[in-house]
């Protein structure tokens, strides 16, 4: 297959869902730029895609936590020329426990990466897309977006926002010839549990969708404009009936499975 010589930038692409992602727009014959902090693994990544499909595969290692941390790799991929078709804003983290105890340095973090990250880079890549009159951004959100979390509160207030943010610039820049779309998968077996340290609650250590099957649906999703893309029948259900469950058992439900 020819290779896509937009690029899909993929933050967050050297483990997890991002890494899944990139393998698969690799697969679908896009050039990819792949971001993170771990050279070695973003490396070892691109080697492995180029050597399997036609295409070519750039790193760039960023810190996207650091303040300017989202401008820095914007500069960077323009010093290099690279005019991104698909913008795949999946890095994020997060933080379990009861609010007050949380560090707040680390829930800084959580907020530069899951809430300043994603909003920062669709808005410097976003403004070129609508200059070319095109392009796709996939902003990964997560079914924590559905509801209030306890114990988990900013996490799933960052994935509301990245829900509301993206179904409002869908809206604003679909005229534009610019497509944003939205990934909201149910947990997802990847170093994001034993990071957040929730791997020893229900929903850390509960059933887990296939990291492959969430990457397809959020490639399929994003390459035909689909707006919210739920990977799997029961979050689908989730998403369509849980604005109509009475929200106290919503809050009690979502606290069980996070405390
Ligand atoms: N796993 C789930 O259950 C689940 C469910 C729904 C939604 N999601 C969402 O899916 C996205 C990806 O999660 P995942 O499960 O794939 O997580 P993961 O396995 O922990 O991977 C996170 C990725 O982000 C990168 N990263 C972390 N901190 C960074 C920083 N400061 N600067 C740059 N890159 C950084 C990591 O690479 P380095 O360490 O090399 O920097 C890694 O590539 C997140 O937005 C998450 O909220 C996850």
């Amino acid at each position: 297959m020819p290779s896509d010589r937009e690029p899909a930038l993929i933050t967050g692409a050297s483990a997890g869902i991002g890494r899944a992602l990139a393998a698969r727009f690799a697969r679908a014959g896009h050039d990819v730029v792949l971001v993170a902090r771990r050279e070695e693994k973003l490396r070892a990544l691109a080697d492995s895609l180029e050597d399997r499909y036609d295409i070519a595969a750039s790193v760039v290692v960023q810190d996207l936590a650091e303040p300017r941390g989202p401008e820095q790799l914007y500069e960077t991929v323009t010093e290099r020329g690279l005019d991104v078709g698909v913008l795949v804003n999946n890095v994020g983290i997060a933080t379990q426990g009861t609010f007050t105890d949380i560090d707040p340095g680390r829930e800084r973090d959580q907020l530069r990466l899951d809430v300043e990250t994603p909003t920062v880079l669709s808005k410097l890549f976003g403004r070129e897309m609508v200059a070319r009159g095109r392009g796709k951004i996939l902003n990964v959100a997560s079914s924590a977006a559905f509801q209030p979390g306890p114990f988990m509160a900013v996490y799933y207030a960052s994935k509301a926002y990245v829900l509301s943010f993206s179904e409002a610039i869908a809206e604003e820049l679909r005229e534009d010839g610019v497509t944003v779309s939205v990934l909201c998968p149910g947990p997802v077996d990847t170093e994001f549990q034993e990071r957040a340290s929730m791997a020893d609650t229900p929903l850390g250590s509960g059933p887990m969708q296939d990291v492959e099957s969430v990457a397809d649906a959020g490639y399929e999703g994003v390459m035909v404009g689909e707006t919210v893309i739920v990977p799997g029948y029961g979050y689908k259900l989730l998403w369509h009936t849980v604005g109509v469950m009475p929200r106290p058992l919503v809050r009690k439900t979502a606290r069980w499975l996070n405390e």
